[in-house]
């Protein structure tokens, strides 16, 4: 596997690469990470990665700073997947003076869920996978569901600026107990980590009654919020939405594809996760 740490270098070497996958992350990885290079696998032979923590989408009281940079041990882990080469930029390489321009993803669709409660961070998003996308130039880009409004949102991007790129959206990796994989669980103590699949329950507990028929998606909201609250966590949301473009679940249509979202915070980290109805 080749690192690359430039631009320009990237530039240089994009010809030799072919029909090209890409998986941008920002390190730290873990199995939810590689299962996009293994997906990416059935698509092309060839794959890029990126590493990159990207100030631009953390909010001014976030975890950037401590966010974990662990290089050497993402690079093998890439390697052994099947990544031929991996972009890892310094703040530098990516943005060598102020970033001026910025990609604003609509309105209706960060004013809500993330958006809401992560001002500004869509904006961060859009900006560096748009700069990314540029340098990269892949065929395909896969990123995970995991994050499912931000899949949304940089699917709309790469359609409304109808760049040549298929994007694949990938299923959520967990573990056992069912709590997603994210590099902030390791923020979690020993303790909260015990308790932390309490999120991806509620959900699938609200999962299972709208499924019943139930059709009072505020109280079924409102009731996994109020039991995570008592159990210790601070819930920021808890909403069954159209998957489609993530308003607000009408539980009058028989029809509707249905995807319920989650935010909460155990002690000082923020969990999210979601499930498809
Ligand atoms: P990061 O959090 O590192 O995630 C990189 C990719 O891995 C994203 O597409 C994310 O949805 C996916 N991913 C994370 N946990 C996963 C899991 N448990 N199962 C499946 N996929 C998972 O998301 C970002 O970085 C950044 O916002 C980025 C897109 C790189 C832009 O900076």
């Amino acid at each position: 596997m080749r690192i690359v740490h430039s631009v320009a270098e990237f530039r240089a070497l994009r010809p030799s690469l072919g029909h090209l996958a890409f998986v941008p992350t920002m390190g730290n990885l873990h199995a939810g990470h590689i299962s996009l290079v293994k997906a990416a696998r059935e698509h092309t032979d060839q794959i890029a990665a990126s590493i990159f923590v990207n100030r631009l989408q953390f909010g001014p009281c976030e975890d950037f700073e401590r966010y974990p940079r662990t290089l050497d041990e993402d690079a093998a882990q890439l390697e052994d997947a099947g990544v031929g080469v991996l972009f890892a930029p310094d703040e530098q390489e990516m943005y060598p003076s102020p970033q001026r321009y910025h990609v604003e993803p609509p309105i209706e669709q960060v004013s809500i869920l993330e958006g809401e409660f992560r001002a500004g961070h869509f904006r961060g998003v859009a900006t560096v996978v748009m700069k990314l996308l540029q340098i990269v130039q892949p065929d395909i880009a896969l990123f995970g569901k995991k994050d499912y409004q931000q899949l949304m949102v940089l699917r709309n991007m790469v359609s409304q600026f109808a760049m040549p790129i298929q994007v694949v959206g990938c299923e959520t990796v967990r573990a056992e107990d069912g709590l997603a994989l994210s590099s902030r669980n390791g923020y979690l103590s020993a303790d909260e980590r015990k308790r932390a699949p309490q999120l991806n329950a509620e959900l699938r507990k609200i999962r299972t009654a709208v499924l019943d028929g139930h059709r009072d998606f505020e109280g079924l909201q409102e009731s996994a919020a109020a039991r995570l609250d008592s159990a210790g966590w601070q819930t920021e949301y808890v909403r069954i939405c159209r998957r489609a473009d993530l308003q607000p679940g009408n539980a009058a249509a028989a029809e509707e594809a249905r995807v319920v979202l989650a935010a909460a915070r155990l002690g000082t980290t923020r969990l999210i996760d979601n499930l498809e109805i």
